[in-house]
């Protein structure tokens, strides 16, 4: 593939603990995240899937490997470096919605960009344009609490992918909805994927695993295995191995 690689992780390990009580998260865990591609992680509860996310967006230091993100190595970078590479390059959307419930939905999403020091009207011109490509733009000015859950997550994928940001990791985004509403959530996510960027998604179910390139299966904190996703319609009647 020629796309820009937007993440790598080299030879991922953590840690939690010491000693006798250590618990190891993950091993050796290596993967690539391309531009235009989007990443499902499917594996059991405790194997390591959340760790990998918060690794992958900086915000927790492994134990060793290295993650570069769109071409800057973290471990060469201070806290405040990191903190700013992650508000400039990628975002998080979470099972339970997390946006800020006193900030209407575009200045939700156009938050991270004041944080670095846009200008305000600058920063909820690219909002508005972020909440377009998730079809909420009409919804701009409404608080989370007037939002449904599906719409709080198009505006998550929003905020993630607002201005210069294009990495998008998303930990059971789908969770806390129905399976119509994930479908949509999951739809929007891969489209603006398509339009550039680039996606983790955790997930346990397969059906939302099918709108990624490619599952990665995780194990006690090891990549087991690899498939390439072929579609909604193939994993669902059964003719994949
Ligand atoms: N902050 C932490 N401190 C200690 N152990 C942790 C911490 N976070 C996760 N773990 C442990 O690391 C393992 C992987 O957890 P996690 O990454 O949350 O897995 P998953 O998201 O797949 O359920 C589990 O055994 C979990 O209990
Ligand atoms: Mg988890």
């Amino acid at each position: 593939m020629s796309a820009d690689v937007l993440l790598r992780l080299d030879g991922i390990s953590q840690q939690y603990g010491r000693g006798e009580t250590a618990i190891t998260a993950l091993s050796g865990v290596d993967l690539t995240l391309h531009d235009g591609e989007l990443i499902a992680i499917m594996g059991a509860s405790g194997s390591g899937k959340s760790t990998l996310l918060t690794i992958a967006g900086g915000l927790t230091v492994p134990t060793s490997g290295e993650v570069v993100v769109e071409g800057e190595w973290l471990s060469t970078l201070s806290t405040t470096a990191i903190a700013a590479l992650r508000r400039r390059t990628l975002g998080f959307v979470f099972q339970d919605f997390n946006l800020v419930p006193a900030l209407t939905a575009v200045e939700n999403v156009s938050l991270p960009l004041e944080l670095d020091g846009w200008k305000r009207r600058k920063a909820r011109s690219a909002a508005l344009d972020a909440l377009r490509t998730v079809e909420l733009d009409d919804r701009a000015d409404y608080f989370p609490d007037d939002l449904s859950g599906g719409q709080q997550q198009r505006v998550a994928i929003a905020r993630a992918v607002v201005g210069t940001r294009r990495i998008v990791l998303a930990d059971e985004p789908t969770g806390a909805l129905d399976s119509t509403t994930g479908e949509v959530v999951l739809r929007m996510l891969r489209r603006r994927v398509d339009a550039g960027a680039g996606g983790i998604l955790v997930t346990h179910d397969a059906r939302h695993a099918a709108w990624a390139d490619r599952i990665v299966f995780l194990r006690d904190g090891r990549i087991v295995d690899e498939s390439v996703a072929t579609g909604v319609d193939t994993l669902l009647s059964g003719t994949r191995p």
